[in-house]
């Protein structure tokens, strides 16, 4: 009898990440740290389990119905790997509201989990920056909000117009523009989900479901939706605080030196946006993937009760931002290697390696042992390959005599000394 070999496949849409990948994980995730930490936020962090029940009112019905991964546990709860962070931050905020000082301004780097259809761009996991700001109910607070996200693509190298696109409108301004035509609920929420598709259609297929949603108001709601520029919305929804506010938006961030582009079919597909929404679009043409999403979502912490804390924040994806940064060749990564490396020249003295090893390490120096029967020119260039700076060969003489050569890969110069000597010549 046979035993079946198990896969060496990881589980269908998540990923392992060899030292190569990680190196580019951690290069991504330090810039975003080191930004968000620019910008005053907080760090903050969650379990990836969360009730099921969270995700049931004001998320996305496409993925609490299709895309979550939920299961019954041992106890007969109902729980759910979480899709998003954004109900998680909200909860968490609302648990805390009476200590938090308002405005919080906290991100995180969750990995996330949704049963989605794979394509370039979307797995099933994936890790993804969330940066929320909550207590402000005023558009100075999304205009922060914005210019942190621009101001991580600059770190990365990258500029705004060249290789990506903010694009923003309002779902505010949308409410505005439904209010002005006196549509019901049922209406309003059908031809917002139709709208979320619009470019996913045909013209002439989009129009007509419209029109079979929204009858009579059909072609107001098109020329809102096909409107380049805030200028050219429709005259009615010119005066509601809705249109300055994004108004305002635009200009300042454009003032500034980050443009924001006006663009009507930003929807997002979460139930909870109430105000400004926002995506930044990769231009390179084989991204068709938003890298980043975001928007003011004011009721969210109504689900926990009490008055509710405005809120407006982003999720910016690793799967995303990989793509982008490889086809624009903005990538860079940091893979880490040691300072030092002994080199024994032969096994019998691996174990005085691992004790010289230790003297440096106690000094702060960061140091590897190859403990491979390779000859001792194999050994230095593999170490030069791996960017370590410093070897020193390690033979009968050098442990003998307590003198050591400490060769310089970078400089290609070489320096003898007792360890202290040496540990001296690295630190200095
Ligand atoms: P989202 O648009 O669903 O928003 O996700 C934000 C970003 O996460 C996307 O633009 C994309 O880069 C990445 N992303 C989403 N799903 C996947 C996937 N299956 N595979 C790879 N990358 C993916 C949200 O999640 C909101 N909760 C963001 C937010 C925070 N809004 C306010 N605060």
């Amino acid at each position: 009898m046979t035993d079946k070999k198990l896969s060496t496949e990881s589980y269908k849409g998540v990923r392992d990440f060899y030292p190569d990948d990680m190196a580019v994980q951690r290069y991504m995730f330090e810039v975003w740290r080191m930004t968000a930490e620019q910008f005053g936020f907080q760090e903050y962090d969650a379990s990836v389990l969360e009730p099921a029940d969270l995700y049931r009112n004001k998320t996305s019905t496409e993925i609490v119905n299709e895309q979550t991964y939920t299961f019954t546990d041992r106890g007969n709860r109902e729980v759910t790997l979480r899709p998003e962070m954004t109900p998680t931050v909200a909860r968490m905020v609302a648990g805390r509201r009476r200590e938090l000082s308002f405005p919080v301004r906290w991100y995180s780097i969750p990995n996330l989990f949704r049963y989605e259809r794979m394509q370039r761009g979307r797995l099933r996991e994936h890790w993804q920056l969330n940066c929320d700001i909550f207590g402000i109910d005023d558009v100075s607070a999304d205009i922060e909000i914005i210019l942190l996200a621009n101001e991580i693509f600059k770190n990365f190298g990258a500029e705004n117009g060249a290789q990506y696109k903010i694009h923003v409108s309002s779902r505010r301004l949308l409410e505005a523009l439904y209010s002005s035509l006196d549509l019901v609920a049922e209406t309003r929420l059908a031809a917002t989900r139709l709208a979320d598709k619009k470019n996913k259609m045909e013209y002439t297929e989009f129009k007509q479901q419209m029109s079979a949603v929204a009858g009579e108001s059909t072609s107001i709601i098109l020329s809102f939706l096909n409107a380049d520029n805030i200028d050219v919305v429709p005259e009615q929804i010119k005066d509601t605080p809705a249109y300055t506010e994004l108004k305002t938006l635009i200009n300042t961030t454009n003032e500034i030196g980050c443009p924001v582009f006006f663009d009507p079919t930003i929807i997002r597909g979460f139930d909870y946006y109430t105000g400004v929404v926002f995506e930044v679009v990769d231009l390179h043409p084989d991204n068709n993937r938003a890298l980043l999403g975001g928007g003011r979502y004011d009721n969210l912490t109504e689900l926990f009760g009490g008055e509710p804390i405005p809120g407006i924040g982003f999720g910016f994806g690793d799967v995303t931002l990989r793509d982008f940064l490889i086809s624009h060749d903005l990538m860079t990564t940091n893979i880490t290697s040691p300072t030092l490396s002994i080199l024994p020249t032969e096994p019998a003295h691996n174990i005085a390696a691992e004790k010289i090893a230790q003297s440096f390490r106690e000094a702060g120096i960061s140091t590897s042992i190859d403990l491979s029967n390779k000859k001792v020119g194999k050994k230095i260039s593999q170490a030069s390959e791996q960017f370590i700076t410093y070897v020193l060969i390690l033979g009968e003489d050098e442990i003998k005599t307590k003198q050591y050569k400490l060769k310089d890969l970078s400089e290609e110069t070489e320096t003898s000394g007792t360890l202290n000597e040496l540990i001296a010549k690295i630190t200095q």
